[in-house]
């Protein structure tokens, strides 16, 4: 059923990512005409609230988060006749009948967002179910988190799995829908020339860093439970990780590029209890500045002491014939000097300098892929300094830039939710995350939370504004490795 549905029924609508992100990104559809005539959007959550009220709401939210250039009020005021809401507590069955009630003649197809609490799953599926909401027209896309280990997360996909089969359950990793992540397809898939040398013949290692600037951003409750490794490392660091091991898929479509995506998740190395303190750092940001702003420590802004890891960084291996021996360095944190995203990919050297014995210093060739803030691709290579080399050869490091901003500066940067919000209407699973992927990683990610237990592992203090515990640049250094900055 690849058809794109008629309605849209959106779980935890009253809510900040709701605000931030869904509605904006649904009017960024409408306003492109992406959005199928006449599809309705229905909002429900515990508040009171009519459509007028609902749609005052989304009106205030579009006003805050939209680009000024987006904000036509005519087409505001088509898109918010689109909205509806129905009042629901999905913890109890009743309701649900008002709510399908509400939604109406669902025979065009249906297609549900749930980014509640996962508690509210259980009982939201079986509210679903009860009310006629989960036939075969129907498709349900989820929000994170989806559970905090691999037996949790294996009980939310049962359940889930009572009424959605996989092909009609749309796992978001809101990573994948952003355009420098899919550029990691273009670029190793679209291009003859990585390719030969992507392996551990021509690759020396990888690095892939997320760090944020931010810190809590009031989601005490729900990050303290977590901590870094489960909130970033396991789905959208793996999932990154993932796309730059892969083989070549069979074909560009949801079942050939997630068959190759979860080879490389099963081929993670596990992290013994023994390597846990060796291959991973973990760290908890202290009191500091951040760009310029003084900030509290993680305790602090938390009220109380926590253990919970604020950075993680992991040197992690692919054990794959394509991958034997290259280390994949992972680092993501919080209070971070800046926020950047980006994967570096660092080349073997050359086998033999013939610029030695003139005075020339060769550096190895690097890729930088930058997701974020700037979205670019920069391959830096050796180049000669211009001169007459009377005291030897002069050469140095320069980059060959292809900035996305710049080379595609006529279209709009699309919030990643865009794209995953129209690929769940549409029904095209390819950017979703399929239950093994997921279980693959949580296998992986449980195996190292089970080495901090047995090492009694402490998440190190830093300095807000820092780069992490100074064991993180240790962690490479002991292989020769600098982060790149
Ligand atoms: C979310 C995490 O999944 O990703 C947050 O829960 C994090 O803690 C966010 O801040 C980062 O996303 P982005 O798109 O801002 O890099």
């Amino acid at each position: 059923m690849s058809q794109p549905v008629g309605k849209l029924l959106l779980f935890g609508a009253t809510g900040d990512l709701s605000q931030r992100m869904l509605i904006p990104s649904l009017f960024g559809l409408h306003a492109d005409g992406l959005l199928p005539d006449g599809l309705t959007i229905t909002g429900t959550a515990r508040s009171e609230q009519s459509d007028a009220d609902f749609r005052a709401f989304a009106g205030k939210a579009l006003d805050t988060y939209l680009q000024p250039e987006q904000k036509d009020a005519a087409v505001i005021a088509a898109f918010l006749d689109r909205l509806f809401y129905q009042p629901l507590d999905a913890s109890t069955l009743e309701g649900f009948d008002h709510l399908a009630a509400k939604i109406g003649d669902i025979s065009g197809g249906l297609a549900i967002f749930l980014s509640t609490a996962p508690w509210l799953f259980g009982p939201t599926i079986k509210g679903l179910q009860s009310a006629g909401l989960t036939g075969e027209n129907v498709r349900i896309g989820l929000e994170k988190p989806l559970g905090k280990d691999l037996a949790s997360s294996r009980e939310t996909n049962d359940i889930v799995a009572q009424a959605f089969p996989e092909e009609r359950t749309f796992r978001i990793d809101h990573y994948l829908g952003k355009e420098t992540v899919q550029n990691i397809l273009a670029l190793r898939f679209g291009n003859s020339l990585f390719e030969p040398i992507w392996n551990a013949r021509g690759i020396d290692h990888v690095q892939i860093t997320i760090s944020e600037t931010v810190g809590l951003e009031g989601r005490a409750g729900y990050y303290d439970e977590v901590g870094a490794l489960r909130d970033m490392v396991q789905n959208h660091m793996l999932q990154l990780l993932a796309l730059i091991a892969m083989e070549p898929p069979a074909r560009f479509d949801g079942t050939s590029i997630r068959d190759e995506k979860v080879k490389v998740l099963r081929s993670l190395r596990p992290i013994t209890a023994a390597e846990a303190p060796n291959l991973t750092v973990t760290g908890q940001y202290g009191d500091g500045a951040v760009t310029g702003k003084i900030v509290e420590s993680y305790d602090g802004e938390l009220e109380k002491d926590s253990r919970t890891e604020t950075f993680v960084a992991i040197k992690a291996h692919v054990d794959s014939w394509r991958w034997q021996g290259v280390p994949f360095y992972l680092r993501t944190g919080k209070r971070m000097p800046e926020r950047r995203s980006e994967i570096v990919v660092q080349f073997k050297p050359v086998p033999h300098s013939i610029f030695a014995e003139r005075g020339g210093m060769l550096q190895p060739n690097t890729l930088v892929i930058r997701l974020q803030p700037e979205e670019y691709v920069r391959l830096l290579v050796m180049a000669k300094q211009p001169g007459l080399d009377r005291e030897g050869v002069r050469l140095r490091e320069v980059p060959l830039n292809l900035s996305l901003d710049t080379e595609f500066a006529g279209t709009r940067r699309r919030i990643a939710y865009e794209r995953l919000l129209l690929d769940l209407i549409e029904g095209d699973p390819t950017l979703f995350v399929r239950r093994d992927e997921v279980e693959a990683q949580w296998e992986w990610i449980d195996g190292i939370r089970a080495g901090w237990e047995a090492n009694d592992v402490k998440p190190k203090g830093y300095a807000s504004g820092s780069w992490g515990p100074s064991a993180s640049v240790a962690l490479t250094e002991r292989d020769g490795v600098t982060w790149h900055e």
